[in-house]
């Protein structure tokens, strides 16, 4: 299929992009390089581009080809979301409104979206499976939760086939280690991590050790970033008209943050200074995916069941690219 991927040079697009082509997929990068790297998108494949361009999406949809849509592109940050919620809504909900509207002119039906496990909130139950009540607690959440509503009306009133994939916490870096994770600011607790034991920062504050877990510290399902693009693959190839995947992208397993400095010692060989800090704000104890539904209905199974791993092939990507793509690296 002529596929148009949205977001597709930034952290988990661009691990998707190589999954769809190597898949055997005709794959079209769409970015706005607002936080995305061009080193990242796939060579010669960039079209650089605003998701809410009423002229120039409608031409790449048409000139392309395209078959159908991956859509990545978002404001992800949780924080800034409470703290700017137009910048969330204005983009994550009104641009990928107008991304609709582009492909229904085009008459494009085919939609995967990146939707997230904040759609969940404080779940009343773990680990949370689709059937789990859908409340937000921040903006952020609010924006993806308004689209798969929008989504599920399209695929009523006009035909499309969608899957909205809830993502657990992304994470890990490609296997053959050609890209990574870059983000600025950086939030994310394993890069943040892997800076330590690089010496660019002095420490890692671990947000609250209260918290009703067996150590106190925050629970979440690390699933490593081409586990969600091979089950971005798998979706795609099972849309129908009319019809939607809603499905939870995770490994059924949850680390504590102090599991996830441990394995970061073990894999780097480096101390690892950690302080005990503050709670961060908006951060619920416990996020673990039952993925069963979609290993079941997308026949997926993800390949990186534990946390070492993961850490492993992040760590592998921030040793050789210390300062993220600003050293140039060059990848295809
Ligand atoms: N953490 C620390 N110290 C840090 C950074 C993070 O202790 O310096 C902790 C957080 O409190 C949290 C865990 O590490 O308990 C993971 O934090 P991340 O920021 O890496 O990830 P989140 O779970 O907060 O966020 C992820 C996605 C978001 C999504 C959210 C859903 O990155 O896009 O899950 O709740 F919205």
């Amino acid at each position: 299929m002529n596929i148009l991927v949205t977001g597709g040079a930034g952290y988990v697009g661009s691990h998707a992009c190589r999954i769809l082509d190597k898949a055997g997929h005709d794959v079209w990068v769409y970015d706005t390089l607002e936080l995305g790297h061009r080193q990242a998108a796939l060579k010669d494949k960039l079209i650089v581009g605003q998701l809410g361009d009423r002229e120039l999406v409608p031409q790449v949809l048409r000139e392309k080809k395209i078959d159908a849509v991956m859509h990545f592109a978002a404001y992800a940050l949780v924080g800034e979301s409470v703290r700017d919620p137009a910048k969330y809504y204005q983009n994550n909900v009104v641009q990928t409104l107008n991304l609709l509207e582009s492909m229904r002119e085009c008459d494009v039906r085919k939609f995967v979206f990146s939707s997230t496990a904040a759609t969940y909130g404080v779940p009343k139950e773990m680990p949370i499976t689709e059937a789990s009540d859908q409340r937000p607690i921040n903006p952020y959440g609010f924006t993806k939760l308004v689209v798969e509503q929008a989504l599920r009306d399209y695929a009523h009133a006009y035909d499309f086939g969608y899957a909205a994939l809830r993502y657990f916490n992304a994470s890990g870096a490609s296997a053959g280690g050609a890209i990574g994770e870059d983000h600025t600011p950086e939030s994310h607790l394993i890069p943040i991590i892997l800076q330590v034991a690089l010496g660019q920062r002095k420490e890692i504050f671990i947000y609250g050790n209260d918290y009703p877990t067996p150590d106190g510290t925050c629970i979440r399902d690390y699933i490593h970033v081409d586990d969600l693009g091979s089950a971005h693959v798998k979706a795609l190839e099972r849309l129908e008209p009319g019809k939607g995947i809603e499905a939870n992208l995770g490994t059924g397993t949850g680390t504590s943050v102090l599991e996830v400095i441990e394995a970061c010692r073990e894999v780097t060989g480096h101390e690892i200074p950690a302080t005990i800090g503050e709670r961060r704000p908006g951060d619920p104890p416990e996020l673990v995916a039952n993925s069963d539904f979609a290993q079941k209905t997308l026949e997926w199974t993800p390949e990186y069941m534990t946390i070492r791993p993961i850490v492993e092939s992040a760590w592998r990507w921030h040793e050789a690219n210390p300062r993220g793509y600003a050293t140039g690296t060059t990848v295809s």
